[in-house]
């Protein structure tokens, strides 16, 4: 059955679209904090080798089969390697992000929750041990944080099912523009307060003897997390891209965006973080807990202009996990659509469904389902290692071995080099090349066994 496909506007719309699936929750916490624990600029420099010789590399071969087939993650193994085992393929790249997108709206919902309290009422703790409570009752108490995560579920649904061009291009026109000004303004803030040049110097300073093996296997795996790469949404978006767009280009400007992102996300944290005599924390505990306290203890010496700053803080929260969170639902929508013949809004409204209850499950592992445990961990714990750990590198690496592996090469290097017109993109397809069959498929190895004997 011949379907029309929605697609992007052009080039700045698949950046854009692009751009907002990669920026997310692991721009604003986590690339800060591996950046401080890790030997500071020194690490920069091996993410930024990392970004363009691997994650690059691993992005372009998903985004090339996305291009390629005009297809959603399903439909595009089905069309390359009809009635072979590459359509399992197709599947775990629609059930992953699925499962991602379950339990990344909780935490989407945590956050539109401290946007609300920021707005209403702010934040007063004077130590921070009051602050930890207050979160800690937050997320176990049943109801409030089940309402959230169904608020935030319900905007993605809502922005999806206004389709590709009306829905998702606009809403990521809006926001990223929106998040890189938000993000600029609170580290200009950040940067000022007195004592934060040491927050500054942490980032900064470099200090090669941090630099392990396992430090360039935590760089590898941050890329890998931060670029959205195994889990079908860069395909899916790269499908939504017209024909006769450079994929590499567009590759090219994802990746830069994003890292230019995690960079000033850094810089508006970190010196915060040191000028309220904070030592720095990871996980999700940096975002409720360390920056409360930091805005409650501001909020003494500058009340508006902290109570200020929380919100935008929040509001940017809240934007980077909808953008990525939409580019999750998409996949599952476009599967329903282009394989089961369902409507957009049909669609919409079963991954809504089946997203809502298991991260329902998820939200209350934190309170009366806590006592339940798999492998050792809370359900919502094992979801999140089933899918960073497992799940998105097993997909990268099965997206890399296709590309560099079984497809025809004749056609890789025609849709790499647009048809053979693109001359910049003509000269550097053999270095791509070989990073793709020779060095991707190592480096994933290595990032899955860190991460299975972390
Ligand atoms: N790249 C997102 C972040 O850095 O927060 C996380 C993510 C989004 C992972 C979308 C996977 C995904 F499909």
């Amino acid at each position: 059955m011949e379907r029309r496909r929605e697609l992007f506007g052009g080039r700045s719309a698949a950046i854009f679209a692009l751009a907002g699936s990669a920026i997310g929750l692991g721009n604003i916490w986590r690339f800060p904090y591996m950046v401080g624990q890790t030997g500071g600029a020194a690490f920069i420099i091996i993410y930024l080798v990392c970004c363009l010789l691997l994650s690059l590399p691993i992005f372009l071969a998903e985004a090339i089969i996305g291009h390629r087939t005009q297809a959603g993650t399903f439909g595009a193994m089905e069309q390359l390697a009809p009635g072979t085992k590459w359509k399992w393929l197709g599947l775990l790249t629609v059930v992953s992000p699925l499962i991602i997108l379950s339990y990344y709206s909780v935490v989407g919902g945590w956050s539109i929750g401290y946007l609300w309290q920021s707005v209403t009422a702010g934040f007063h703790a004077s130590d921070i041990g009051t602050v930890s409570s207050a979160y800690e009752r937050f997320i176990s108490a049943p109801w409030r944080p089940l309402f959230f995560h169904t608020l935030f579920l319900l905007g993605c649904a809502a922005i999806v099912s206004a389709g590709v061009k009306s829905g998702i291009e606009k809403f990521n026109k809006i926001s990223m523009p929106l998040l890189f000004v938000l993000i600029v303004l609170i580290m200009c803030y950040s940067i000022a307060l007195p004592g934060a040049s040491e927050g500054v110097a942490y980032l900064v300073k470099p200090d090669f003897s941090k630099i392990t093996p396992s430090a360039v296997a935590a760089a590898m795996g941050q890329s890998f997390f931060s670029l959205s790469l195994g889990v079908g949404t860069i395909l899916t978006y790269s499908s939504y891209i017209r024909r006769d767009e450079n994929i590499f280009v567009t590759g090219l400007g994802t990746v830069a965006f994003d890292l230019m992102f995690a960079l000033i996300a850094g810089f508006a944290i970190m010196p915060a973080v040191f000028a309220a005599g904070i030592k720095p924390g990871a996980g999700p505990g940096l975002i409720f807990e360390t920056l409360p306290y930091i805005f409650a203890k501001m909020g003494a010496a500058a009340p508006w202009l902290s109570a200020g700053v929380a919100v935008l803080f929040f509001v940017t929260i809240v934007f980077a996990a909808f953008t990525s969170a939409i580019s999750m639902f998409e996949v599952g929508v476009a599967y329903l659509v282009e394989q089961r013949g369902l409507s957009r809004r049909r669609a919409t409204v079963l991954i809504f469904i089946g997203t809502w209850l298991l991260g329902a499950v998820c939200s209350l592992s934190f309170g009366p389902l806590s006592g339940v445990k798999i492998f050792g961990q809370t359900i919502f714990g094992f979801c999140d290692m089933l899918t960073s750990n497992f799940l998105m590198t097993f997909g990268g690496l099965l997206f890399v071995l296709f590309v560099g592996w079984k497809m025809d090469k004749s056609a890789v290097r025609d849709e790499f080099t647009c048809g053979g017109t693109a001359r910049f993109n003509c000269a550097v397809f053999d270095a791509f090349w070989f990073l793709l069959r020779y060095v991707a498929p190592p480096a994933i190895v290595i990032i899955f066994l860190t991460n299975f004997l972390a």
